[in-house]
């Protein structure tokens, strides 16, 4: 008989995540390697991975913070500026010290003032990503004050990533983080086998109205910025369809309160710790856990062309909520996301 409490899958990765370096690294490090096989590590550190030099010693650093005995793997990125020497790139690609390469509009989100200006700087840096199959990651939305800050995805699609798929009709991307019934539909319209998108736990759980619930709510606030609830609607859909198009990605982001919490709040929601158990509360609501292996553990090394993880990991619920106590920091501490619903599922394997 079906066990409706018990769930067993593949051992997931996050194809989207923030670890930070220093003091915030060595406090969140744990709250993803316990739960997952690989994660995709953003290069946007105050002074951001440009190289395949910091990329190796960053990976280093991340490796020597992991708990004893961990089988956790960073996969490292290259952030993408005007400059990007285009033969470091296919030399960090080709040894493995990077996996994909990841392009911030300059001024999108946290730390992306390096980023890109003109993208069209770049078509060498996307011919080595095309030559060699690796993927370009985006950060989709445009940097304009003229476009209101709820439609920047949607005008990106149009200004942005149409254009650049037409002239690079081989390169692999993941349209990163996306929050917007358009992004979903250009996806599905498109079904393009070299377009894929991460989903976030927290774009799954809430809309725009939880950022002012009562009051203005910091730790609801990140980039993209949450948007209707036609959109998390039609996110949900596509995450718990199976569809090979979509896979996890947290986007966990951690700031400390003293940032967030402050008259100019960073950008960013801190979902490790309860990431698979949202994802799989939603799923459960959705009556989609048949599909959660795909979008957990399966979509996401099929597109990077990586082997699925072997070990399985079992879930089970509890009876009682479960409580993910906020990360300390010296004097401060790192908000853990909190869904406007309760967590059950629990991991029942070490
Ligand atoms: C991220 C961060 O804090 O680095 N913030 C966020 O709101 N998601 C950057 C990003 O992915 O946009
Ligand atoms: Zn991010």
């Amino acid at each position: 008989m079906k066990n409706e409490n018990v769930i067993t899958f593949n051992r997931p990765d996050d194809w989207h995540l923030h670890v930070r370096n220093d003091d915030v690294l060595a406090a969140v490090i744990g709250d993803t390697s316990r739960d997952f096989g690989r994660a995709i590590i953003m290069p946007n550190l105050p002074t951001p991975i440009t190289t395949r030099s910091m990329a190796t010693a960053y990976r280093d650093e991340i490796l020597n913070q992991l708990p004893d005995k961990s089988k956790f793997s960073p996969l490292m990125t290259c952030y993408l500026t005007d400059t990007t020497d285009p033969d470091d790139l296919r030399e960090g690609l080709k040894s493995g010290a990077y996996t994909a390469a990841k392009l911030y509009p300059a001024g999108a989100t946290t730390n992306s003032n390096n980023g890109v200006t003109n993208i069209s700087y770049l078509d060498d840096v996307f011919d080595v990503l095309s030559e060699l199959g690796c993927p370009l990651l985006v950060h989709g939305e445009v940097v304009d004050d003229n476009v209101d800050v709820f439609d920047r995805e949607n005008v990106f699609i149009q200004k942005i990533l149409i254009p650049l798929r037409a002239r690079h009709k081989k390169l692999k991307i993941v349209f990163e983080h996306i929050t917007t019934k358009q992004a979903v539909e250009y996806i599905e319209n498109e079904n393009p086998s070299c377009l894929a998108a991460t989903i976030t736990p927290h774009h799954l759980s809430i809309n725009r109205n939880a950022m002012f619930q009562g009051g203005i709510r910091p730790h609801m606030y990140c980039l993209p910025i949450a948007k209707r609830e036609e959109h998390r609607r039609t996110l949900l859909r596509a995450a718990c369809s199976g569809d090979e198009h979509f896979f996890l990605g947290t986007d966990s982001a951690p700031h400390t309160k003293e940032t967030k919490e402050s008259s100019c709040g960073c950008a960013g929601i801190y979902n490790s710790p309860c990431a698979i158990s949202t994802y799989l509360q939603i799923f459960e609501q959705a009556d989609a856990l048949g599909q959660f292996n795909d979008f957990a553990s399966k979509n996401g090394p099929l597109f990077y062309n990586l082997p699925i993880n072997t070990e399985l990991v079992t879930y089970k619920k509890e009876n009682k909520p479960l409580v993910f106590p906020n990360v300390v920091i010296d004097a401060d501490s790192v908000e853990v996301f909190s869904p406007p619903f309760n967590l059950y599922w629990k991991k029942a394997t070490s």
